[in-house]
């Protein structure tokens, strides 16, 4: 059996983060039954956390005008969760400093060039142009623990969305600014803003859609004890 040749490992190995797309958007039915088959997701004591707010054509215009114009204005606000382990350690920051270089580097941005690096994050905000834009959030009462839910609930809508033609990109850029989107959504008191979500079909001739990101050697990341069947996997 090679598991790498199966379609759902092809789709895993298919996705990437898409940062430029083409205007077609998604229709209403296809985008619901999305979002309610990824509730198929396990979550600890089947709790079920965090919430998908979907905006297309003129909420999400108005939503993306108003958002970049308090982005570009205002200092970001301190996060409602953490993220980076403080300091990070050199061997994340090689990963994360990779990780820009591919972006940068597709788009051909040079390192010191501040105002088109700051014109590509500010693009963040835009939801990359995506005809539809999610902003994900989650029940400010919740354990940390519950991220891991909502992570497996977010990966199930986005290889839903990638087995469906649609690409993606998740935006975490949108937690410095997570009281704004509050405030723009009318989002309930309880709710607190965690991420966005970028989907569309990709415009896979855009440079910034060509470069894929490098991933950890499986010894670096998983131990194995008592397996004996080592050479058929
Ligand atoms: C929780 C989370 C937050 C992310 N935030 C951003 C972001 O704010 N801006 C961005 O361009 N990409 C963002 N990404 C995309 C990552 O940079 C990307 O997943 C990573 O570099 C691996 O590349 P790949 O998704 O193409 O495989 C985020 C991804 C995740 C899972």
């Amino acid at each position: 059996m090679d598991i790498q040749h199966h379609a759902f490992s092809q789709l895993l190995l298919s996705r990437h983060s898409c940062r430029d797309f083409l205007p077609e958007t998604v229709p209403e039915s296809v985008i619901k039954k999305m979002i309610a088959l990824a509730r198929a997701a396990p979550s600890s004591a089947n709790l079920q956390p965090g919430k998908f707010h979907a905006l297309t054509g003129e909420p999400l215009g108005g939503f993306v005008k108003t958002l970049s114009d308090i982005s570009a204005n205002n200092p970001p606000e301190p996060a409602s969760y953490s993220y980076f382990p403080q300091p990070m350690p050199g061997e994340l920051k090689l990963r994360q400093r990779e990780a820009g270089y591919a972006l940068y580097g597709a788009l051909n941005i040079q390192r010191r060039d501040i105002t088109a690096r700051k014109q590509q994050f500010a693009a963040n905000y835009r939801f990359f142009d995506a005809p539809v834009g999610i902003v994900v959030t989650i029940d400010k009462e919740m354990g940390s623990g519950c991220f891991m839910d909502l992570g497996m609930f977010i990966m199930s809508f986005l290889m839903l969305a990638e087995s469906t033609g649609y690409s993606s990109c998740v935006i975490g850029a949108f937690s410095h600014y997570g009281s704004a989107i509050h405030r723009l959504l009318s989002l309930s008191a309880d709710e607190k803003v965690v991420c966005g979500i970028a989907l569309g079909r990709a415009n896979r001739q855009a440079p910034v859609n060509q470069f894929r990101t490098s991933r950890i050697a499986l010894e670096d990341f998983a131990t194995f004890q008592g397996f004996s069947d080592r050479e058929t996997q």
